[in-house]
């Protein structure tokens, strides 16, 4: 398992580009499974989940090549329609084929996620949509296994406990643009992933209106078509290098970042002491002397990421003052705390909150990645930390950014991955 070792304190300086969102590549590239017709996927991040995802499209019947950025898929064998234990519980993504099987294949057996280190993940909302278009859908050997003659538009509310869904209302999607009639899904997620999708969906001849918003009405066709898409820009990595500009005071300029998908954040930030600005397509910050603490809570789309959390709190671990954050999305995603602490951080958690004792330095330990954006807040922690960092297990953020310490490097982090 790979390591990265960093050694803190370098002022960072230079153009860093924004990948493709793997939160939204990732369904796009289910969504192929929509068609037999040959799709091209352009700014895809070349990303382990990614990989996980086209290794699933293949079992399912589809070529699929990729070429610098640019992944083509195409579907050519619409007789298998099984998921299997060995990939979905690398990736929870993988369940994002469950709408396309049912729709194209009729039928679907896909491998239930299973546990995962940021907190119980269910999937009753996928299930509740899915049914409502016309599945029969059972649980059996760990696997859930969905059928049917024909999917029907329904009206579906799709919220729970936690609020909207982004990969639920991304499967319920998939499913009803081939189903007959017309669907309403209320409570869809609104994030900019899922509007990604309906447009990739609507390009390949899906009739959806109301992207981005708790509504979305799909009027079924009886097909879809290939086409040329490309992702939008990460906005998770985007806000993971605007905090890393923050923490390290350099002068780092942000390429391809919308700043639109990360108002809560650029608000955020403005009540710390951080000014987050757009010029010329370059994102930049800039800040006083020390910041200031602050409260955030993690909300569905608009508000404040879950996937930010982690790194904000290494942001707010050397704030003036006490901050408090909320986890509203997964209540159990702390699992950074105490490796932050090892670094000096100063954060009691109180069930979802965290209370952050702001620091006036961090130092440079020895600390174990646990999941992907808690890796993140580690390498964020490591760039500032006195002394140097050793980040075991960085597989995690392998999954999701696209070689974070090559873009880190030449800004002129001092960052070295350890092949073990
Ligand atoms: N929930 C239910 N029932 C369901 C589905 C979800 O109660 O059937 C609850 C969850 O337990 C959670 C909340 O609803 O409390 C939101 O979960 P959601 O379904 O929206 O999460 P997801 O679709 O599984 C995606 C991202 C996550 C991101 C969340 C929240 C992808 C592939 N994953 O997960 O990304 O944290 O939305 O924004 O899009 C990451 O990239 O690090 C990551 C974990």
């Amino acid at each position: 398992m790979d390591k990265f070792i960093i050694e803190g304190g370098r002022e960072l300086n230079g153009v860093v580009e924004i990948s493709g969102a793997k939160n939204a590549a990732l369904p796009l590239l289910a969504a192929t499974l929509l068609t037999t017709e040959p799709c091209t996927l352009r700014n895809v991040p070349d990303l382990r989940d990614i990989r996980t995802m086209t290794a699933l499209l293949g079992e399912l019947g589809a070529q699929v090549e990729r070429s610098g950025t640019e992944v083509r898929c195409h579907t050519q064998n619409e007789s298998l329609s099984e998921a299997p234990y060995d990939l979905v519980r690398q990736m929870r993504a993988s369940f994002c084929v469950l709408g396309p099987l049912l729709a194209r294949r009729g039928k679907a057996r896909v491998s239930l996620p299973g546990g995962c280190v940021i907190g119980l993940r269910p999937i009753d909302l996928h299930i509740k949509g899915l049914r409502a278009l016309g599945a029969e859908i059972k649980i059996e050997h760990g696997y859930i296994l969905a059928e049917t003659k024909g999917l029907r538009g329904a009206d579906i509310y799709l919220g729970g406990a936690f609020g909207s869904t982004v990969t639920g209302t991304a499967n319920v999607l998939m499913a009803a643009v081939l189903a007959e009639g017309i669907t309403t899904i209320e409570n869809a997620a609104c994030e900019p992933e899922i509007a990604d999708l309906a447009a990739f969906l609507n390009a390949m001849g899906a009739k959806i209106s109301g992207a981005g918003t708790p509504t979305l009405v799909i009027e079924g066709v009886k097909s879809l078509g290939g086409c040329d898409y490309e992702v939008v820009p990460d906005r998770i990595e985007a806000g993971t290098f605007i905090l890393a500009a923050l923490m390290t005071r350099g002068d780092i300029a942000i390429k391809g970042a919308r700043l639109g998908h990360l108002r809560a954040m650029v608000d955020k930030l403005a009540e710390i002491g951080a000014h987050v600005c757009e010029d010329d397509g370059l994102v930049r910050v800039r800040r006083g002397e020390r910041l200031a603490a602050t409260d955030a809570t993690t909300l569905p789309y608009p508000g404040f990421p879950t996937d930010l959390q982690a790194q904000l709190m290494a942001a707010l671990s050397l704030a003036d003052g006490i901050s408090v954050v909320t986890e509203k999305i997964y209540p159990d995603r702390f699992m950074h705390v105490a490796e932050l602490n090892r670094m000096g951080a100063q954060i009691r958690k109180e069930g979802p909150t965290a209370i952050i004792m702001g620091q006036s330095e961090l130092s440079g330990a020895q600390v174990m990645a646990s999941d992907l954006r808690a890796s993140a807040a580690l390498v964020l922690a490591g760039l500032v930390a006195k002394g140097s960092t050793e980040i075991l297990r960085v597989y995690h953020i392998d999954r999701g950014y696209d070689g974070i310490e090559k873009k880190l490097r030449a800004l002129g982090a001092v960052i070295e991955r350890v092949k073990e």
